[in-house]
Formats: structure tokens, C-alpha cells, sequence
């Protein structure tokens, strides 16, 4: 059967994008570029804002966060690490375009931060987008913030989560236990800076993470956890995850290498 040219295209990249990890000097320029961009040196990831708000992201990221939730057409995002509010108001923004285009009936980003500094409350309650986001404040990994998402977690029926908050090992390891399960199949869940396993030595210093104890090496150990057990969502459903590394390969520069993580 013929392919429709929409098809065709998706079928060119993933031929094109198959080829980028063995692509050398593409994969040497991508790496000169995250040498540089780091915190102490181009500090590039604090240049950005998102409809007025600063979003501390790398934009490949954003692109790649778009392409999911137009395929996965989620209710509910849910998302650890609040800083600003960036990527609160990107995902609001992206809901409210669902709604626009008749996708979705009604969605909603659910923000927790340990520490919501009181400029950026008022600056998102002020927003065009607040009445679709909700904030709690705490510690991501208290049992009191966990059984409060999980509750307002009932209220939809297709949930995408995000983790960008304290970025060592044991904290995201924590987070995925805790929030994974509610990831509806066929959604995601991206978790943030696991690059900071494969930074030059030196570049992440005076953090409690670094090389060996951060997201990426979370994310390796809760991959082999659900291999090895028979976890469930909270939907009943077994609970597996599989790294989507087309997504990641694609865009070349991503803070998220093996972070895009899709339950099927
Ligand atoms: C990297 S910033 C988040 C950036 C944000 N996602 C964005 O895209 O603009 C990390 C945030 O995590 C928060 N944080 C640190 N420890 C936390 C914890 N235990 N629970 C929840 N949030 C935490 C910090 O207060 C900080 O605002």
C-alpha cells in the first residue's frame, strides 16, 4: 500500500535519526556544545522564557516535550521541580492548545516545589495560564505531597509526569517510584538533567550530584527494578518503561539522554 506523504516523512526520520549516534562529528559538535553551555560557563539554560516566564530548560527539550504531548494528548502533567515556573507554563500552554483543537475535554499541571519563592507564586498566579495550574509546596518525596498527588491524580485519565527537582540518585530514584505508576500507557515520563552523568569532570561542582549519583543513573536502577519485579500502576496494569531514544537522538542536544521514558 502507498504511503501517504505524512508517513513518508515520519519514515525519513526515523531513517536519518537512525543513523545520528554513529555519525561522529555530529556527535563530537553536540558534545563541544554541552562542554560549554554549563552552569559557571555559558550558563546557557537560564537565557530562556516561555509566554514571559523564565524556563530553565535547553529548547531542543521543549520541541521534543511538544512532539509527546501532541501524541499522547494528556489531562494531566504532572511535574516535581517548579523554579520559575517555565515549563509549568509551557505545559499549561500546550493543554490549552489540546483544548483549543478539540482534543482534550479539560487539562490541568500540577506543580510541586519544596521551596516556591514568593516573586514566582505571584508572578504565576497572575498569569493568563494559572487557572490551569495548581501548586503544592514540599518536598516532592514526602508521603504527605505523594498521597496529595495521587489524589488529584484521580480526577484524569491520562497522566504525564516530569521530574526536574533535586537531582541526586536517590531522590529521583524516590520520584519514580512514587510518581511513575500513575504515567497512563502510551505516556511518558521525562526526567531532567540526566545529563549530568555524561558532563566533563569538573563541570558539576558543589552539588550533591554528579557523576554516578544523578537522574540517569535513577532512572538505570528503576528500569532494572520493574524488570526485575511485577510492579503495577495505579490503573492495575503491569508497569513497564521503555527509553525512547529516537526522541532523544533526534534533537541532538538534550539535558535528557535515556529521560524520555514511555510506559507500554
Ligand atoms: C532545575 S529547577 C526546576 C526547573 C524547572 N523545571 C524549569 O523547567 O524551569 C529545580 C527545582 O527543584 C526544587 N527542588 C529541590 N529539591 C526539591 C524537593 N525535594 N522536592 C521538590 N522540589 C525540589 C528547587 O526548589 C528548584 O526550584
Amino acid at each position: 500500500m502507498n504511503k501517504s506523504p505524512l508517513e513518508q516523512f515520519k519514515d525519513d526520520i526515523s531513517q536519518r535519526v537512525s543513523e545520528y549516534p554513529q555519525n561522529q562529528p555530529l556527535q563530537s559538535a553536540s558534545k563541544a556544545f554541552f562542554d560549554q553551555i554549563g552552569v559557571g560557563k555559558a550558563d546557557y539554560v537560564y537565557n530562556f522564557t516561555w509566554l514571559g516566564v523564565p524556563i530553565i530548560q535547553i529548547p531542543q527539550d521543549l520541541q521534543a516535550l511538544q512532539e509527546i504531548i501532541w501524541e499522547v494528548k494528556p489531562d494531566l502533567i504532572i511535574e516535581a521541580g517548579i523554579a520559575w515556573g517555565g515549563t509549568l507554563v509551557h505545559s499549561a500552554s500546550m493543554l490549552a492548545i489540546l483544548e483549543v483543537c478539540g482534543e482534550i475535554e479539560q487539562g490541568h499541571v500540577l506543580g510541586i516545589d519544596i521551596d516556591i519563592r514568593p516573586h514566582n507564586k505571584k508572578m504565576l498566579a497572575e498569569h493568563p495560564l494559572a487557572k490551569k495550574i495548581t501548586m503544592l509546596e514540599g518536598s516532592s518525596i514526602d508521603e504527605n505531597i505523594i498521597a496529595q498527588v495521587h489524589q488529584f491524580a484521580k480526577n484524569y485519565k491520562r497522566i504525564m509526569v516530569c521530574l526536574d527537582s533535586n537531582h541526586t540518585h536517590e531522590h529521583v530514584l524516590a520520584e519514580l517510584e512514587a510518581y511513575a505508576p500513575l504515567v497512563s500507557q502510551g505516556s511518558y515520563c521525562m526526567v531532567g538533567d540526566t545529563v549530568i552523568e555524561d558532563a566533563p569532570e569538573g563541570m558539576v561542582s558543589q552539588r550533591p550530584w554528579g557523576k554516578g549519583n544523578n537522574p540517569k543513573t535513577a532512572v538505570w536502577e528503576y528500569l532494572k527494578h520493574l524488570q526485575q519485579g511485577q510492579s503495577l500502576g495505579v490503573d492495575g496494569e503491569l508497569l513497564q518503561f521503555e527509553i525512547d531514544h529516537q526522541i532523544e537522538n533526534k534533537i541532538v542536544l538534550t539535558g535528557s539522554p535515556d529521560g524520555f521514558l514511555r510506559r507500554y
